[in-house]
């Protein structure tokens, strides 16, 4: 059935209104988008007096314990947060107590012993990861503060056009292409919604080493494995960057940054400067990627991410093996 348009003669049939459906539709997406940048760009940039600091996963997160130190060594306000990311009445309660200028979201499942245990427990990790952190966002817009969370990294993986070794990573405008885990699937999904919010920084980290030796740090893991895979990875060196972390936020900085130091480094790369700083003992031994997966509930994303965007603000930045000898430096110093 043609139906006649009045200012024209051009047909509207019954595929044409579901294109122009579509065509408004991605109008308004676009329209949408366009004003969460503008939206985004009025974030304001804050002096370190009058930022006010809270941070979700600073009273027992390995990652938020980090930066609360680091706030608290440079004289910021901050505090910890109390309030459980799925409780919205809780969070709320606490915002008006405390009044933050800048709220950090550094918690999360991440599973013990480690991811695989999302994959047996998926409305767990779904209350923290996805309903809780959007909570969190959402609270933090409704109020006009500034939300930086520590998102992963671990949601692409090499590919044709990323090839392993290319040196091309994946920038932040490129659609991930991993979800061999239901951990990263929920990082994924976390990591485009909260796209929509205007108030958030998100930050993509990999694999983070430290020079504490914590047990979630990237070295005590691949040290304590009976056997290790060894391939190139962006990884995330936090001495280095939980204070350019600060420093985005402080500025209103928003949007998605892959979170990395420059390049890539491998497992048996890392093992040996181990071996070099630490224990000149220690040895260890490789498999490959598919025997991995066999003693593995889900897989692994291993992958290059580009970090233009980042350095562009921070040109200093290290690139990973340089980051790592002031780690291991660090490691020997104190052990
Ligand atoms: N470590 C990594 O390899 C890595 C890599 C990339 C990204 N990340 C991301 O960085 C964030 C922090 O990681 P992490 O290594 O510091 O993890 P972590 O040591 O396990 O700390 C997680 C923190 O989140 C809190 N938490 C969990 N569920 C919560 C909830 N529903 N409400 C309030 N707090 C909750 C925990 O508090 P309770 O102890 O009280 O439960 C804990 O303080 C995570 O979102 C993780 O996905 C980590």
């Amino acid at each position: 059935m043609k139906i006649p348009l009045i200012l024209s003669t051009y047909p509207i049939t019954k595929l044409n209104i579901s294109k122009l459906g579509a065509l408004l539709m991605k109008i308004f997406a676009l329209s949408f988008l366009v004003c969460c940048r503008f939206l985004s760009a009025l974030m304001p940039s804050t002096t370190k007096e009058e930022a006010r600091f809270l941070v979700f996963g600073g009273k027992t997160g390995w990652i938020g314990k980090m930066i609360l130190e680091d706030l608290e060594k440079k004289g910021y306000i901050c505090a910890p947060a109390e309030s459980r990311l799925e409780n919205r009445d809780e969070i709320l309660h606490e915002i008006e107590q405390k009044n933050p200028t800048h709220i950090i979201n550094a918690a999360g499942v991440t599973g013990v012993p480690n991811v695989d245990w999302c994959e047996s427990n998926k409305e767990k990790t779904l209350r923290s990861n996805i309903i809780g952190a959007l909570n969190l966002a959402d609270i933090a817009y409704l109020k006009g503060i500034h939300m930086t969370n520590f998102g992963t990294g671990c949601i692409y993986e090499y590919d044709e056009e990323h090839p392993l070794g290319s040196g091309v990573g994946f920038t932040e405008s490129q659609a991930p292409n991993f979800f061999g885990s239901f951990y990263s699937s929920t990082k994924v999904m976390l990591d485009k919604l909260l796209m929509y919010y205007p108030n958030v920084l998100n930050l993509r980290l990999r694999m983070p080493i430290s020079s504490d030796l914590s047990p979630r740090n990237f070295i005590t893991k691949i040290t304590k494995y009976p056997k290790v895979i060894n391939v190139p990875n962006s990884m995330t060196v936090l001495d280095e960057m939980v204070p350019l972390a600060i420093e985005l936020a402080r500025q209103g900085e928003t949007g998605n940054y892959n979170f990395t130091n420059p390049g890539t480094v491998s497992h048996n790369e890392i093992l040996a400067m181990y071996q070099k700083y630490v224990d000149p003992t220690f040895t260890w031994e490789n498999f490959t990627i598919e025997e991995q997966n066999q003693i593995l509930k889900a897989k692994r994303s291993n992958n290059e991410l580009d970090v233009s965007k980042l350095k562009e603000k921070f040109p200093e930045l290290k690139e990973i093996h340089d980051s790592l000898i002031d780690v291991f430096e660090k490691i020997a110093k104190n052990s």
